[in-house]
C-alpha cells in the first residue's frame, strides 16, 4: 500500500550534525522525501504531538528534550512507508535496536534516540497534518 509517514530528526541528532546521514539512509532505502523543514517546537506543540504519552512518567522529560533545540521534520512516501521507516529506525531503546538501524548506530539513549517515526496509519495522518499543510507536500 502506498503510504506517507512523519519523521523527525530530534534535537540530539541536529546537535550532532546527523541530518545528512539520516536522510541518506532514508533515500538509500528507496523512500521518497516529499516534505522537509526545520522547526523549534514550543512546549505546547511538543505536548500536543506526544499527547498519547501525557500520562507516562517520561512525558515531562520528553517534552523538555524535544524543545531543547530545533528539529528537522519530514514526510516520507512509498509502499509500506510506515513499517519500512520504523524498521530503518530500529527499536525505541538503542541498546535493543538491531545492528545497522539508525537508533542502534547513532542514538545515545532511550530518550535521546535521534529519530521519530509514525507508528501506524492513523498516527501518520495525525502527525503529518500536525506539522504540514497539504500545500507543503510535493508530488514526486
Ligand atoms: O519513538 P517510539 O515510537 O519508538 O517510542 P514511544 O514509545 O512512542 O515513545 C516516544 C518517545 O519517548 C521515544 O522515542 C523516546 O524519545 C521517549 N521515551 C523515553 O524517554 N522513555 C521511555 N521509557 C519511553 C520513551
Ligand atoms: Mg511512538
Amino acid at each position: 500500500m502506498l503510504e506517507r509517514t512523519l519523521g523527525i530528526v530530534k534535537p540530539d541528532g541536529i546537535r550532532r550534525g546527523l541530518i545528512g546521514e539520516i536522510l541518506k539512509r532514508i533515500e538509500d532505502s528507496g523512500l521518497r522525501v516529499v516534505a522537509l523543514k526545520m522547526k523549534q517546537l514550543t512546549r505546547s506543540e511538543a505536548e500536543g504531538f506526544y499527547y498519547v504519552h501525557r500520562e507516562k512518567p517520561f512525558f515531562n522529560d520528553l517534552v523538555d528534550f524535544m524543545t531543547s533545540g530545533p528539529v528537522a521534520l519530514f514526510v516520507l512516501e512509498g509502499e509500506n512507508a510506515i513499517e519500512r521507516y520504523r524498521r530503518l529506525m530500529g527499536a525505541t531503546d538503542p541498546k535493543k535496536a538491531e545492528k545497522g538501524t539508525i537508533r542502534s548506530d547513532l542514538a545515545e539513549s532511550m530518550q535521546c534516540n535521534t529519530v521519530h517515526g509514525s507508528d501506524g496509519p492513523d498516527t501518520a495522518r495525525f502527525e503529518i497534518s500536525y506539522f504540514f499543510a497539504a500545500t507543503e507536500i510535493v508530488k514526486r
